[in-house]
């Protein structure tokens, strides 16, 4: 709402300026460092130079165009350059509030993005090897962009680009042939699984035959051998199982789980384009694809006629083009794969296809730290992520017994309280930058937390449980005080909020934004009794606790996280 207003202000002064002097400016629009000198700003300095004209005159002129144009503008007070403006702010309050009420869980929403599709590549674990952190990552931060895109009116596709191909299936069958056996593995097959990994992968160093022997095991599922394709089949669904109970515990689900192996039959067209348009240039028996003096060459056919991970992306990129018409393509991978995507966009603008390598975005994130040091499910460090949720929701439970130990559900409670301490922690600092992996930090009720918002939300529910109030009957003069505004404030630029997310295709916008909201409300009921005689009181003092309420368990949402009723 405040950003509309100072949009229209923009957008009126710059029509003034165009219809009366002929001339195009760039109004600039702010808002006050200090609410004291004015809720909006226009500093009038910056037309000085279009229009050569005394600073005085100007910051006159702007006072008297805004003063006829926006009935909602109680006051304004020009102070040196710039023209201060102060808000009608009982109306401002009443219409947002009246929104948020009305709205409910479609405050905030906008249509920026009607008509248009963004696919998001996220999680696409290696089947066969461990759920990484990374993949972890990947699935949060990519759920909750898929969210806030559709907020904004983004039609999505979620892909879980799984990594079902290539030599480590190889290896899994070389290793289950060695040492397996079929019935012993069946009863627990991903533990199974995962220890002859790590033992075949130790093997590998002393015995260079496996590494042959398994490209021959591979060869033979990408030749179609029936036995092997049945293998292969069985260690990618027995795999899927484990990425789906994290998929449950996180509440995450995909449009498709196409991964690399539905490309397999794809890709021929790719590489005769390739061909045709004179790009491939045999190296050492491999083909490659020269990208300039600045990135190294992208290897497309291996010297065995095998082919690789940036053939299947062009192939799937392709696909997903055709299947999909989309308008963005997201893929949500660690900084770690940043020269891979730089050459499938550069293989992309060799072929002419420009349009299509500048819809490409690589949504890149930082690592997960454990002291300091990558935090990794394979070096034993952290055994397992399943259970790193467990844990969190383990300690959530312990807060929960501490706190309200009668509380109903308990159980499911937990879940949901644990689960958004991992998740919230991850994005509430902008993806791109490491963080330190801290369980009794990221579950404490009172830090900057998903509990404490998920407290904070639980907290005004119990208060207004009890209290019969009406959204249409008001006291608006309490909205002048100060600490009633700044929710109000708060609430009005959600929608800006969201839209700065998805422009950004960044969550910690969301998670910052939560954060201030509920220390602000905390604030103000730290200062205001909810629950008091006067009913007018009352009802402004409910509905602003609903709105706050409302728009916590909506961000919430959006960062993929369950709000609670009680905890
Ligand atoms: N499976 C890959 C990995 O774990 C990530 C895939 C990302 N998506 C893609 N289209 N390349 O490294």
């Amino acid at each position: 709402m405040i950003e509309e207003i100072k949009h229209s202000i923009k957008s009126c002064l710059e029509k003034y300026y165009l219809d009366n002097y002929q001339v195009e400016t760039n109004i600039i629009v702010e808002e006050p460092k200090n609410p004291a000198m004015g809720d909006i700003a226009v500093p009038a300095f910056s037309l000085l130079k279009t229009l050569k004209r005394p600073l005085s005159d100007l910051v006159s002129e702007i006072k008297e165009v805004l003063a006829k144009n926006f009935p909602i503008i109680k006051e304004i007070n020009p102070t040196g350059p710039f023209v201060n403006i102060l808000l009608n702010k009982e109306e401002v309050a009443v219409e947002v509030l009246q929104q948020a009420v009305s709205l409910k869980d479609k405050f905030g929403s906008s249509q920026i993005g009607k008509d248009k599709t963004v696919v998001l590549d996220y999680s696409s674990p290696n089947i066969a090897k461990a759920f990484s952190v990374g993949h972890l990552r990947s699935t949060m931060i990519g759920n909750s962009l898929k969210l806030i895109l559709q907020k904004c009116g983004y039609k999505t596709v979620s892909i879980n680009y799984l990594g079902d191909w290539g030599t480590q299936f190889g290896k899994m069958i070389v290793a289950i042939e060695k040492w397996g056996n079929l019935a012993e593995i069946a009863k627990d097959p991903i533990n199974e699984l995962g220890k002859l990994y790590v033992r075949i992968n130790d093997e590998e160093k002393n015995d260079p035959q496996i590494a042959e022997l398994s490209r021959e095991a591979f060869k033979k599922i990408e030749d179609g051998d029936p036995k092997y394709v049945e293998m292969w089949k069985w260690i990618r669904e027995e795999s899927l199982k484990e990425s789906s109970e994290i998929y449950k515990l996180l509440n995450v689900d995909f449009d498709s789980y196409n991964g690399e192996a539905f490309y397999n039959d794809k890709m021929t067209p790719v590489v005769n384009e390739l061909e045709e348009k004179g790009l491939l240039v045999e190296d050492q028996g491999a083909k490659i694809v020269n990208l300039g003096d600045d990135l190294p060459p992208a290897l497309i056919k291996r010297s065995d006629g095998g082919t690789l991970y940036i053939t299947r992306d062009l192939a799937a990129v392709f696909w997903r083009k055709k299947e999909y018409n989309f308008d963005k393509a997201l893929y949500v991978v660690g900084g770690e794969q940043k020269l891979h995507f730089t050459q499938l966009k550069g293989v992309l603008n060799k072929m002419g296809h420009a349009d299509l390598a500048s819809s490409i975005e690589h949504i890149n994130f930082g690592l997960v730290l454990k002291d300091g040091k990558k935090m990794s499910t394979r070096k034993g460090n952290v055994v397992k992520l399943y259970d790193i949720l467990m844990q969190a929701i383990e300690a959530s439970k312990a807060q929960i017994e501490e706190k309200n130990p009668n509380l109903e559900n308990k159980e499911e409670i937990a879940r949901k309280v644990g689960v958004s301490a991992v998740v919230f922690n991850d994005l509430k600092n902008f993806r791109a930058l490491d963080y330190e992996f801290d369980i009794n930090q990221m579950v404490k009720f009172d830090g900057l937390t998903g509990p404490y918002l998920q407290y904070t939300s639980v907290r005004i529910n119990s208060i207004l449980n009890s209290i019969q109030f009406d959204s249409n009957q008001l006291e608006q003069s309490l909205f002048i005080k100060a600490h009633y505004f700044e929710i109000v404030k708060q609430l009005a630029s959600f929608k800006s909020v969201v839209e700065r997310a998805a422009d950004e295709y960044a969550p910690s916008v969301i998670a910052k934004y939560l954060l201030t909201l509920a220390q602000s409300f905390n604030k103000f009921y730290s200062l205001e009794k909810i629950n008091v005689e006067d009913q007018l009181v009352k009802n402004t003092n409910c509905t602003l606790a609903y709105a706050v309420r409302l728009t916590i368990n909506e961000g919430l949402r959006l960062l993929g996280i369950e709000y609670v009723d009680k905890m």
